[in-house]
């Protein structure tokens, strides 16, 4: 059976006070969208339609950028989540499948939830709606049952005092029949306290139309929606305590676990131990028994097994660190290749790169990769060992086994097992210091 995801996501969210519209505030880096279309991902949905309204040209990029699958309406006007809804009628029509529909705002839905609530749908009822027991109900929607069934929901603003007192709240994803969602949206009306065209109206018109309702469960904590800065960082630490967790129950040593931050796709493997105060942007790989240690900043990097990153290390996008590499204090890559038992210990860049294996790079060492213009690479072969101190002036390479001197600046290739000095010669001049001292004393009492 076809699945479709519908996913709200044009209110403005004006207490983000924000020109950005509120759905691409990121957590752990990525537009909340994403997080909360993350979950629907693991069902495997035929279509995903995404209703975007405020600033929807932002929202239409950053689909492009990280969703290229998800397809866009445009509600024009804000007039209610079943007229959000509605405006996926059209990119729906030739459609014939269930159709579950998410807040943009919503983003701790569990997988596991959605599929019981398509199992729900698919088993016995034609329009299921996703329940929690708030600790405050205060201003969400009340499911209000007769004999077990779910008759319809009441927006709090709409409520009498007794169905105030309902403790099950709606938590706003509902799962039906896009033949159904779409015949009864049609028949719901804006004759309620906001005026406006409520999706929770679908429930009444079911039961109307002689269809049956059911309320599938979860915990608060999936339905937490982000509507200010304070609950964007409050989002963050659930998502990161989540993926600590994650990390350490498939084998992963956090010392300091609440001072490390993860990005959705961090993968980490087994004995992979982390220091604390380390940062992970997207797309880093950690392989088995490397060592992060502390301060260190990694992104869009592959880490090999017992490698070891840091103490205040920066791995930019494109690094590639072999197999018990090291990459140490103050040393930035970019763009780069260590092959394995590479050696990068101190206070370096290293851009546009290839250092081989075994070979050792020396302290300060810089690959001067940018002539202003244009980006050039540096190729270190297996084994060289460069000198503290140098420059390599890219496009340049150093084969393997050859040595560089400490304070060179390189700027031809250096041949195979060969030694390049390139820097001025040393000049001793015997007892001259001596003199130059007692010169400027004299010129001191004079
Ligand atoms: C909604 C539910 C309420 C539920 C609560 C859970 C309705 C009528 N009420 O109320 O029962 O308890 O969520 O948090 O559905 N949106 C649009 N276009 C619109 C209106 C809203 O795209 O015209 C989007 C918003 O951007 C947001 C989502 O729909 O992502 C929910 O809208 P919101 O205004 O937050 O609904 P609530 O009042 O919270
Ligand atoms: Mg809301």
């Amino acid at each position: 059976m076809p699945l479709a995801i519908v996913v709200l996501a044009a209110g403005r969210g004006t207490r983000m006070v924000s020109s950005k519209p509120k759905v691409l505030h990121p957590i752990a880096g990525l537009p909340m969208l994403f997080h909360a279309m993350q979950p629907a991902a693991g069902l495997d949905p035929d279509r995903c339609v995404v209703v975007a309204g405020f600033a929807a040209e932002q929202v239409s990029q950053a689909l492009q950028e990280h969703m290229p699958h998800a397809e866009i309406v445009i509600q024009k006007e804000q007039l209610g989540t079943a007229h959000a809804v509605d405006q996926a009628r059209g990119a729906l029509a030739d459609f014939d499948g269930d159709v579950i529909v998410l807040f943009g705002d919503t983003p701790f839905i569990r997988p596991e939830t959605l599929q019981a609530m398509l199992d729900a749908r698919r088993a016995a009822a034609d329009v299921v709606v996703l329940g929690f027991e708030p600790a405050d109900p205060a201003r969400y929607g009340r499911l209000v049952l007769e004999g077990g069934r779910l008759q319809r929901i009441v927006e709090a603003k709409d409520a009498s005092p007794q169905e105030l007192q309902i403790g099950l709240c709606n938590s706003g994803v509902i799962c039906c029949s896009r033949k159904n969602l779409f015949d009864l949206i049609s028949r719901i009306g804006c004759g309620n306290a906001a005026g406006e065209y409520y999706l929770t109206g679908i429930v009444e018109q079911a039961n109307d139309a002689g269809l049956a309702c059911a309320v599938v469960t979860c915990a608060e904590e999936e339905t937490l929606g982000i509507n200010s800065r304070a609950e964007l960082a409050r989002a963050e630490v659930i998502f990161q305590t989540r993926a600590r967790q994650a990390a350490m129950a498939a084998g992963v040593t956090l010392v300091a676990p609440e001072t490390v931050f993860f990005a959705p796709d961090t993968r980490l493997e087994r004995d992979v131990l982390v220091e604390p105060n380390v940062v992970f942007g997207p797309g880093v790989q950690i392989g088995e028994g490397a060592v992060v240690r502390a301060f260190s900043h990694l992104e869009g990097c592959q880490v090999g097994r017992e490698a070891v990153i840091g103490p205040y290390a920066r791995l930019r996008p494109g690094s590639a660190i072999g197999e018990g590499a090291k990459v140490g204090n103050f040393v930035e890559t970019k763009n780069a290749t260590l092959e394995a038992g590479a050696k990068a210990n101190h206070l370096s860049y290293l851009g546009d790169a290839r250092i081989g294996a075994g070979a050792n790079i020396g302290a300060g060492t810089i690959t001067c990769n940018y002539d202003g213009v244009m980006k050039h690479r540096t190729a270190v072969g297996a084994g060289a060992f460069i000198g503290s101190n140098s420059a390599l002036v890219a496009p340049v390479s150093v084969a393997a086994g050859a040595i560089v001197a400490a304070g060179s600046v390189v700027t031809r290739d250096v041949p195979e097992d060969a030694l390049a000095l390139g820097r001025a010669e040393q000049d001793n001049k015997a007892g001259a210091a001596e003199r130059l001292r007692a010169r400027k004393a004299a010129a001191q009492d004079a």
